[in-house]
């Protein structure tokens, strides 16, 4: 068995909807297990600054159905430095905490995995983040709630597209992922979706978008990722203009921020406490450096330095190829 005592918990880069839910579990697991818990707020900013919390059972009560993160999350770049690790592990060490569990995306495990080889503490990462880019799972805590956030709007933006007959180009989140911008693109009917993942010309978006007008449709939506190549989606709005003139009465809205936060779905929820609950039983019989996902469904963990690896992560092909017969 293990010799664990004190297990410190963090969030860490963008916050996503499920944070809380995991939060909950990793603590109230920990003490079911008989380990003290300590909450470290702000994530790698927090470990510099000493900024640490004992947490209880009643501590992670109604949580469970916010969104955001009550540990706080930033974007740290001192801990980028061997000196920021080596201050981070100096003051988890004076606080006794002997593993870590992070709740994060890539930049989050980037660090985990460092501090970890470097120090040789065990962490054990979940992933939060609403990119759902990582490899090892099928679903990240936070995408399925930011889609369905997506959704809920474009549905608003087709009542009144419909009704101008306008063409409306949507911005999604994803400047690295196209994921949220595909799922959005097939479950909100779009004409075409621009990903960071492919190169869409602006000649090809135009065809689409004339294809369209012959066949009778009198407003569309596009869906562009924050990320795509053209530059976004008034970058995209532009270029079309300047091309078809005033022949597409055209808007363009960026949904932007509002898709991080909101209340958890019930998916978010379970996912993040069957992964919370993972993760403190993975560090128990001793694992180190994994993260945990779900494959089908299943609870699996995968080294984290493949987690993060982007050339292998893949984006689901056959389903752009599939919306674009949807929309003939
Ligand atoms: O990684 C999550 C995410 O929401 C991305 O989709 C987006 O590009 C980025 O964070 C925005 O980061 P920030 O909130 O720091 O502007």
């Amino acid at each position: 068995m293990t010799a664990i005592k004190k297990i410190g918990v963090y969030t860490s880069g963008g916050d996503a909807p499920g944070m809380n839910a995991a939060i909950r579990a990793v603590v109230r697991t920990g003490i079911y297990m008989g380990k003290e818990m300590v909450g470290i707020m702000q994530g790698y900013q927090g470990m510099m600054e000493k900024n640490f919390i004992d947490m209880g059972a009643r501590s992670v009560c109604n949580i469970i159905q916010k969104g955001g993160t009550v540990l706080k999350t930033a974007r740290c770049m001192e801990f980028r430095t061997p000196e920021g690790r080596k201050l981070a592990y100096e003051n988890l060490k004076e606080k006794g905490i002997d593993a870590l569990v992070a709740i994060g995306g890539d930049g989050t495990f980037t660090g985990a995995e460092l501090l970890s080889k470097e120090y040789n503490i065990p962490v054990i990462g979940i992933p939060g983040t609403i990119d759902n880019d990582l490899s090892g799972t099928d679903y990240t805590i936070g995408y399925d709630t930011a889609n369905n956030t997506v959704i809920e709007a474009i549905d608003k933006i087709r009542d009144t597209a419909a009704s101008h007959d306008r063409l409306f180009f949507v911005e999604v989140m994803g400047r690295d992922s196209g994921c949220i911008a595909l799922q959005a693109g097939i479950a909100g009917g779009a004409e075409a979706v621009l990903l960071p993942e492919k190169d869409t010309g602006i000649d090809d978006l135009i065809g689409k978008l004339e294809q369209g007008v012959d066949c009778n449709k009198t407003s569309s939506i596009v869906i562009i990722a924050e990320g795509d190549k053209n530059g976004g989606a008034y970058n995209v709005a532009k270029h079309v203009k300047e091309k078809l003139g005033d022949s597409f009465d055209i808007k363009v809205t960026i949904l932007g921020h509002l898709q991080r936060g909101g209340s958890p779905t019930s998916f978010d929820r379970v996912l993040a406490s069957r992964m919370g609950y993972a993760a403190v039983n993975a560090l128990l019989v001793g694992e180190t450096r994994k993260m945990t996902g779900l494959k089908g469904n299943e609870i699996v963990l995968t080294n984290l330095e493949i987690a993060i690896n982007h050339s292998e992560f893949k984006l689901e092909e056959d389903l752009l190829e599939m919306s674009h017969v949807l929309t003939i």
